[in-house]
């Protein structure tokens, strides 16, 4: 059976501090001699990772094109209005074709029905660049910096605050049950998380010794929190829900006054992009307790240690 990372939960608690070891290791031998090249051939040629999406992107396109290059391959990326996938060329169809010819697939995409179908027929690794349930390579990035900056996961407490349905909460929850930690989600009651995905981060906190929970009282949320957290309200593909879903959030928006609920030395993460004066205040974001540069370079690393990682399960 080939392994994907599809969500955040595909790695087991031990799996995935192996990858976010393996992130820390890449952070500190990038661009030496020692940096390891998986994916070059025997002769030298650099192995072609697909990297496809379906929704815009900044960071995750720089980043997994950056990381493949680094790992000596090449990265083909392709957005879906260029592609017969974008014309309704079959999921399966297109995967057929791409996994005779690439190392691995990388895609960003609408539902997790796609990728699981993807998953399903394809003989490479298949790593989710975000749907619209999950964005688990985010969620890796995040780990590796909170270690950095607390030298530690297990035990600590991260809030988010915001929109408790969307992908990245459902992340927060599995991924941050996965490491040990304290996961609280803060969202208006019409924007809570799936219960199925509460219920089985709640099973996975249970063996490592986390939690998680959700409330709709976003200063209780926030108190003593070790890591607190936002994204935008209003994710790819919602745009024309603009109007209706600022004003429930506005409660949640992670200002100064939430802020001062956390511990001390709390650090803010933000997936980016962010929208200062909607769900994160500028001066948090730009203020001495935010990391997320370090967040966003961290993608790089942390999906380098997943292709590696999975290229060598997978041989
Ligand atoms: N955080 C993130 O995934 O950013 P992009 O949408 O720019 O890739
Ligand atoms: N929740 C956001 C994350 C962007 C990286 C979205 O899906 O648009």
């Amino acid at each position: 059976m080939t392994r994907h990372f599809l969500k955040d939960d595909d790695l087991s608690p031990a799996e995935q501090a192996e990858v976010l070891a393996l992130a820390a290791s890449l952070k500190a031998s990038r661009h030496t001699a020692e940096a390891p090249t998986p994916l070059r051939a025997a002769n030298g040629a650099p192995l072609g990772v697909a990297v496809l999406f379906d929704k815009p992107s900044t960071r995750t396109r720089v980043s997994f094109s950056v990381g493949v290059a680094e790992l000596g391959g090449y990265p083909l990326v392709v957005d879906a209005g260029t592609s017969q996938l974008g014309r309704g060329e079959s999921v399966e169809d297109t995967t057929r074709v791409l996994d005779r010819q690439v190392a691995a697939i990388v895609w960003r995409t609408f539902g997790q029905e796609r990728i699981d179908a993807m998953a399903a027929v394809s003989r490479v690794p298949v790593i989710n660049a975000l749907t619209d349930e999950y964005h688990p390579c985010q969620i890796l990035a995040d780990l590796q910096t909170v270690i950095e900056h607390k030298g530690s996961l297990a035990g600590r407490s991260m809030t988010y605050l915001g929109d408790g349905a969307n992908n990245m909460a459902h992340s927060y929850l599995l991924g941050g049950a996965t490491a040990g930690m304290h996961v609280r989600i803060g969202s208006p009651e019409t924007f809570q998380p799936d219960p199925a995905v509460l219920e089985r981060a709640a099973a996975i906190a249970a063996e490592t010794g986390g939690s998680v929970g959700w409330t709709a009282d976003a200063d209780a949320a926030a108190d003593g929190a070790d890591v607190l957290v936002t994204d935008t309200w209003v994710s790819m593909g919602q745009e024309d829900e603009y109007d209706a879903r600022v004003a429930p959030f506005l409660p949640y928006a992670l200002d100064e006054g939430v802020l001062g609920r956390a511990a001390d030395d709390a650090v803010v993460l933000h997936c980016l992009p962010a929208y200062r004066g909607k769900e994160i205040a500028a001066g948090v974001i730009d203020g001495p307790q935010s990391v997320v540069w370090d967040e966003a370079e961290n993608r790089l690393h942390a999906q380098k240690a997943v292709l590696i990682w999975l290229l060598e399960k997978n041989a």
